[in-house]
This record gives structure tokens, C-alpha cells and sequence, in this order.
């Protein structure tokens, strides 16, 4: 029903297989018979709303059992007084931190997870930023299994790196960056048979398709122009983009959105690579931002995201910090949602496009915020303005108020 494709030269491996990439070197992605999926639209929509409502495009077993801290169901908000600030005709906010950890990783892991245990692997992996740190903790730890994280150290957001040690990993911080990290968590996982869940691990990235879907169902089955979201390691979108051609193909939509891929501008060789019409991406050697999430030089599923890109007629943009913080505001204070950095950086890149005339102003837009606020409390304590103290006598509360 389900097995692994290389993208590159098409060579197909069994899902029973622990492989990560293709004796080619190509990316994997998992081959689903689209055409035994009986589903439609009412069908769905009498379900749950979760990641699980989407179940026969999960390639789990009918046994498997399912890893699941409810994830997914996010809200999608109508942003009326950002599409008005920026001159959008219709936007939409698809709030990724309200999942059980606060990020999107959430939806990669209840599968992931699954997939590890049906494999009978007992020790999961990853290198990460943050967020898929503090997944895999939390999702390891409800399965009953060792989980060994490698984070860059010092550079990970207060939030994230809480949560890991709270759900029991083994956390190892690693002096170098998250390329540096990535790489040492692959050779330990051939090593010390871990079972890695970065974003490498097709099937992780089958439970992200599902903010796809999502969005079609929040929609009433009528898809948004465009789609726009940060990128880092590149599995975010490119698990989206397969989404969003399996609901065309299963014929439950008749219309796919452009794909539109922001990063910061420390660390966007994304950006650099569709900019200059290349379909393979030169790593960058030092990746800064503010943006820790995304402080990514070297993506592993690159050529997936500029596939996305690509097919998708969409595009990609690189925003400065400031342009983040901007936008993270503009998010906390006129619609509500408090997002890390990261997350702020589709709002960012969209108005950016905007301005530049290349998304057009009668556009409906949905822009995805990936984390939430409280997985990086210093990024705002060190951007915004600090409260006042005062002596607690009323003549001085007064003399604040009246300023
Ligand atoms: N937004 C947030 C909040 C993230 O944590 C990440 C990735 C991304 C966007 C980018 O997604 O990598 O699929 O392109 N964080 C990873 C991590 C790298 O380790 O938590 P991507």
C-alpha cells in the first residue's frame, strides 16, 4: 500500500526498511497508492477535528499503534487587520503553535514515533534548532523509548531547550551549529542504531502534509492562491507541497496554491538559489539570525523545496531581522497570536512581496506561523521595550498612566 521512492532515480524501497536515503544519495518520499483512498469531503469532515481525521493518507498499518498527543486541528485565523495594514485582499494565519509542544514538529512526530515503534527501534534521534527537540522528547516519552537530541550550543531558544529536558531526553548540546550537529547525529544513528527523526525520515514528514489539508478543510475545500511559511531544513514545505498534490489527485481539490518559502537573511541560500533560477543550493558556512529556528546553512531536503517551488509556480524571499521583530509584533498586537521569530518571518516575507509587487494585491493568502511565542522568551525581552517599576503609591501609578 505504501513503500519509499527515491526522488532522484525512482529506485523504490520496502517500508519495512530503516533507510534514510537512496544508495543514490536522492531523497526519499513515500509512495502512497492514491488510488485506493476512499474519502470525500463529508466523510472527512464527520471526523475529529486532528491530524488523525486524515488517517487514510497516513501510511500507517491498520494495527499500528498510534503515538498521539492530538496534534494538529490548529486554528487558521482571518487576519483582516494585517491584510489591511499591508494591502492584501484576503489573509489568513494557520497558528502551528497551538499544537501540544507549541510548533508544527508535532505533526512529523506522532508519525514518526508511530513509525519508530512499528519498526522496533527503542532509541529515537535528532540534531535540531528547538522545536523538533522538544517534539521528539515529548512524543519519545509518551511512547516509552530513549531519545537522544543534539542541539548547537548556546543557541537554542530558553523555551525549546526546557522543554526537551522536562520529557526526559538525553540532551547533548554540541559547540557548533545545527549543520555541525546534523551531521554527528547521522553517523551516531548508523552507529548506535538511533532511529533518526530529523526531517530526513519521509514518514516524519508525512504527518506535516497534513497542515495541507488542513488548510483545504478550514477553507471549505476552496484553496488560497498561496502558501507562505519559514524554511530552515526544508521539510516543512516540501511536506506541505505533497499535501496539497494529494488532496488534487484524490481529486478534493481542483487547484493547487504557489508555494512561497521565506528565510532570514543570515541564512537563506534558498532564497540565493531561486533567486538565481539554480535548482541546487550553495551551503552557507556561519548561518546568524535572530530567527533561531531557521539558523540553517546547509538544508537537507533543499532540492524537495525548490521542487516545490518550482512546480508550484511559487517563489522565495529573504527578510532581515528587524523585518522580523516588525512583523512578530504586528502579529502579537492586532490580531493576537504571539509567534517566535521564525514564525514572524512569513508575515515578514509577505509583506515584503507585497511591496515589491511580485504577490499581487487581490491574492488570498494563507501565511503559517510555526511556533509559538513562549518557546523563545528572550528574543522579546531583549527587543521590547522593558516594564516600568514604580513605588506602589497611587500619585506614581497616576503620573505613569497620564504619560
Ligand atoms: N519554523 C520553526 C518554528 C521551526 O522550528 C523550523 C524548523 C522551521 C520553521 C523550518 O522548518 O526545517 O522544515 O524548513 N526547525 C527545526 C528544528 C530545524 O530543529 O526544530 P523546516
Amino acid at each position: 500500500m505504501f513503500e519509499l521512492r527515491c526522488i532522484e532515480c525512482d529506485a523504490k524501497y520496502s517500508s519495512s526498511e530503516i533507510i534514510y536515503r537512496c544508495h543514490c544519495g536522492g531523497l526519499l518520499e513515500v509512495n502512497l497508492d492514491l488510488d485506493l483512498i476512499e474519502v470525500t469531503r463529508e466523510k472527512l469532515r464527520r471526523r475529529r477535528f486532528n491530524l488523525w481525521r486524515y488517517r487514510e493518507f497516513m501510511p500507517v498499518s491498520k494495527h499500528a499503534k498510534i503515538i498521539s498527543l492530538e496534534e494538529g486541528g490548529t486554528p487558521l485565523y482571518k487576519a483582516d487587520r494585517i491584510s489591511e495594514r499591508i494591502g492584501i485582499k484576503e489573509l489568513y494565519v494557520k497558528n502551528e503553535g497551538a499544537n501540544p509542544t507549541g510548533s508544527f514538529k508535532d505533526r512529523g512526530m506522532t508519525m514518526g514515533v508511530t513509525k519508530a515503534l512499528e519498526l522496533g527501534v527503542n532509541a529515537v534521534g535528532c540534531a535540531s534548532t528547538g522545536n523538533t527537540s522538544a517534539s521528539l522528547a515529548a512524543y519519545s516519552a509518551k511512547a516509552g523509548i530513549k531519545c537522544y537530541v543534539l542541539l548547537p550550543s548556546g543557541k537554542i531558544a530558553m523555551g525549546k531547550l526546557a522543554q526537551a529536558i522536562l520529557h526526559g531526553a538525553k540532551v547533548i548540546g554540541i559547540r557548533g551549529n545545527f549543520d555541525i550537529a546534523f551531521k554527528l547525529i547521522q553517523q551516531a544513528s548508523r552507529a548506535f542504531n538511533i532511529y533518526l527523526l530529523n526531517s530526513i525520515n519521509p514518514w516524519r514528514l508525512e504527518g506535516q502534509k497534513s497542515e495541507a489539508y488542513e488548510i483545504i478543510d478550514q477553507l471549505d475545500f476552496e484553496p488560497p492562491d498561496r502558501v507562505i511559511l519559514p524554511v530552515g531544513n526544508c521539510g516543512n514545505i516540501s511536506a506541505i507541497w505533497k499535501g496539497f498534490k494529494e488532496f488534487y489527485e484524490t481529486e478534493l481539490i481542483d487547484e493547487m496554491p504557489q508555494m512561497t518559502g521565506i528565510q532570514a537573511e543570515g541564512a537563506s541560500p534558498v532564497v540565493t538559489a531561486v533567486k538565481s533560477g539554480k535548482d541546487k543550493i550553495e551551503p552557507i558556512e556561519n548561518p546568524e539570525t535572530i530567527a533561531t529556528a531557521i539558523r540553517i546553512g546547509a538544508p537537507v531536503n533543499a532540492s524537495k523545496a525548490l521542487k516545490a517551488i518550482k512546480e508550484s509556480s511559487g517563489t522565495a524571499e529573504a527578510v532581515s531581522d528587524e523585518e522580523i521583530i516588525d512583523a512578530q509584533k504586528l502579529l502579537a498586537r492586532t490580531i493576537g497570536v504571539g509567534v517566535e521569530p521564525a514564525s514572524a518571518s512569513s508575515i515578514a516575507g509577505l509583506k515584503k512581496l507585497v511591496e515589491s509587487g511580485e504577490i499581487d494585491k487581490s491574492e488570498r493568502v494563507v501565511c503559517i506561523t510555526t511556533g509559538n511565542a513562549l518557546k523563545d522568551p528572550e528574543a522579546i525581552l531583549s527587543h521590547y521595550k522593558k516594564p516600568v517599576e514604580i513605588e506602589p503609591s497611587i500619585e506614581e501609578l497616576e503620573r505613569i498612566i497620564r504619560r
